[in-house]
């Protein structure tokens, strides 16, 4: 612990420093002004006269800009056209270390806009929602601003989910169309993309609203191809032309849906429109990693998730940065190829989340120790906490104790970083997501809701006061599940799910999650999911998921299940299969315990907290059972338990 005393280390600029507090003062007093002026760094075809509309009472209204109109792939590519066309936008890195492509601003809008002149010559309209599973490769980029381009809202799936996950979701989106590919490489294995999506649109009978299916080429493994369906990326886009001209839409038009979890088995699509997001995620990606003009910016979040989104498409291509993508596996064919990869590109910006960088760690010190990595300016890692010696591994040895190290805490429903330090501007502080960024106002309360210590040191729930720009305006097809979940938690503010601790300075820590969900190598995962999943086996009477600490993982999922009759109970492997098919590989349980009862409240609430201790052993820590219906469940469960371990 004492070696985080040097959280100051990479110093603060007092002009830089002058200059985040006058933005902080202007927020506070003109906050209007200031999103208007933030409203400024994207292309507009109206630029709005209103800054926020938003209310977290009554039934919950969140609109910016909303007099606005605009197309996002301009601000992406059009406006870029005229003064670096000919800059690298995209670094296409493939899993084959000799094979990797670039494309300038000027021949990622042609290919934007052949493919954008494909989606419409397929007969996909403004509103109509596409849905994109594919690899890290270039067309799922192109896919998305394409998508952008005409006004269809993109809806991109994670190669990890099930045909069944990826059925349900493109039933609850009505995606009309899917782009994605033969199969993709992970490691020595393919991931039959292809496969999954034609069990999906087989899965339960129906097709939904599918009509077409559009596939790259991207190992050239032979797939079933269904005629009138089914089509080929290449052929289509080769007889396209290279020339579209975007659809302009309103301010508040969804952009995209994005699914993520929370405390019910339903996965909910996360709704992000056009104006509030663009200007979002420009602001936060330039305030938190402001861009030079040689910067080259490596993201290694899947497109599949927000960070992917905003991290590596929208934010840096709006900035006019490069934005560099990889194609394979962080040690794949050998470990040291994100080293190499930083080398031969010169990244500059390196954003990465903390689970690989444990999992890097555990490569030794003398491998990154046999690269250069001198082009590296700045470093930042985001999806779960960090522990102050993961922060001070990545500062230390990856850094070179040249670049600051910024943990930003965000999530699917914020679109961008909420937490974050800005570099040069304060200190830094190993473990800790530090302050909110200028604009935005956080609150800790206490477990009802309110706000008991508003500034100094404090434990409880994390709020945020006010809107932003690229805040989630609802759940696809579920406004009331929009509301109920975060806004009637804290009334008039925005319920994060997160428990955090602030210290005296008012730098913010996260604790972890408040509510049902696990956070296992920065998935997230909600115990309903898994749950749901193991009650389809008909054997099971009730089974409950909880998250245990992994040292890898982070968080790692331990399900207890009881059967129906012991007769029948079925092998504890199949279970573990049965997550991983109905949910997804990275779903996949630590281990599955077989017990006779789950310990209940006088309700009937399982009491997960217990469940937790005794799966991660800590059965000399368990607490008051006084609320329990039947106390003498815990020495059977922990008996049961140790049977199994
Ligand atoms: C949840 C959101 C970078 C956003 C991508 C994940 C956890 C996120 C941090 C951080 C501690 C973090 C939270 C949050 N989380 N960043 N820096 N420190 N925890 O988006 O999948 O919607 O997950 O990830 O628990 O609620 P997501």
């Amino acid at each position: 612990m004492e070696r985080t005393t040097l959280w100051d280390i990479t110093g603060v600029d007092p002009d830089k420093a002058r200059a985040v507090a006058a933005m902080r003062r202007q927020v506070a007093t003109d906050p209007d002004r200031f999103w208007l002026d933030q409203a400024k760094r994207i292309a507009w075809d109206t630029f709005p006269t209103v800054a926020c509309n938003t209310s977290f009472d009554g039934d919950v209204s969140i609109r910016w800009y909303e007099d606005g109109t605009l197309n996002a792939s301009v601000s992406c590519l059009d406006r870029h056209l005229a003064t670096r066309g000919d800059q690298t936008a995209l670094i296409w890195q493939g899993d084959d270390a000799a094979i990797s492509r670039k494309l300038t601003f000027r021949e990622l809008h042609s290919e934007v806009c052949r493919f954008a002149n494909v989606l419409c010559g397929l007969g996909v309209r403004r509103g109509d929602r596409v849905a994109i599973h594919l690899p890290m490769v270039t067309e799922g980029f192109v896919a998305m601003l394409a998508c952008a381009r005409i006004g269809a809202v993109h809806v991109v799936l994670f190669g990890g989910f099930s045909p069944e996950g990826i059925g349900e979701r493109l039933i609850d989106s009505g995606a009309v169309a899917v782009v994605t590919c033969d199969t993709a490489r992970r490691g020595a294995k393919r991931v039959p993309h292809k496969e999954t999506i034609d069990a999906a649109l087989s899965h339960a009978g129906t097709i939904g609203a599918v009509r077409n299916v559009i596939v790259v080429r991207v190992t050239g493994d032979d797939v079933p191809m269904k005629e009138g369906r089914d089509h080929d990326y290449t052929a289509l886009v080769a007889q396209a032309s290279p020339e579209c001209v975007p659809e302009i839409m309103r301010a508040e038009d969804p952009l995209f849906l994005l699914y993520t979890s929370g405390s019910t088995g339903k996965p909910k699509a996360i709704v992000h429109t056009t104006g509030g997001y663009m200007v979002w995620a420009t602001y936060t990606v330039d305030v938190t990693f402001p861009s030079e003009p040689d910067t080259t910016h490596w993201c290694t979040a899947d497109v599949a998730w927000i960070t992917g989104h905003t991290f590596v498409v929208y934010g840096p291509l709006s900035n006019g940065t490069t934005t560099l993508i990889y194609e394979g596996l962080p040690g794949w064919p050998q470990a040291g190829r994100w080293w190499d990869i930083i080398d031969r590109y010169n990244v500059s910006s390196f954003f990465t989340a903390p689970t690989a960088i444990r999992s890097l760690m555990r490569d030794g010190d003398d491998l990154p120790r046999r690269y250069s990595l001198a082009s590296l300016r700045r470093l930042a890692s985001a999806g779960e906490p960090i522990s102050a010696d993961a922060w001070l591994w990545f500062y230390e040895e990856i850094g070179q104790k040249r670049c600051p190290v910024i943990d930003m805490w965000w999530q699917t429903e914020t679109a961008g970083p909420m937490l974050s330090a800005i570099a040069g501007a304060q200190p830094l502080k190993p473990g800790w997501a530090t302050t909110p960024i200028p604009g935005l106002f956080a609150s800790i309360t206490n477990e009802k809701g309110e706000v008991v210590t508003p500034e100094g040191e404090a434990e409880g729930c994390l709020c945020f006061d006010s809107s932003w720009p690229g805040q989630a305006r609802t759940i696809w097809g579920d406004h009331k599940r929009f509301r109920e979940t975060y806004f009637t938690f804290s009334p008039g503010r925005y319920f994060s799910g997160d428990g955090a601790r602030r210290d005296e300075y008012g730098n913010l820590m996260i604790t972890g999650r408040m509510d049902d969900v696990i956070n296992v190598s920065g998935h997230r995962i909600g115990t309903a999911e898994i749950e749901d999943a193991v009650a389809t086996d008909h054997s099971i009477a009730e089974a409950a998921a909880v998250g245990i600490s992994h040292d890898l993982k982070g968080q790692g999922i331990v399900v207890f299940v009881v059967a129906r009759s012991e007769k029948v109970a079925p092998p504890v492997g199949d279970l573990a299969r049965i997550i991983s098919e109905r949910v997804g590989r990275y779903a996949a349980p630590e281990r599955v315990y077989l017990v006779n009862e789950l310990p209940k409240t006088r309700s009937g609430k399982i009491v997960r907290r217990l469940l937790r201790k005794i799966a991660s052993g800590e059965t000399d820590s368990l607490g008051d059972l006084s609320s329990l219906a039947d106390s003498s469940v815990v020495p059977a469960l922990i008996a049961q338990v140790t049977a199994q371990s």
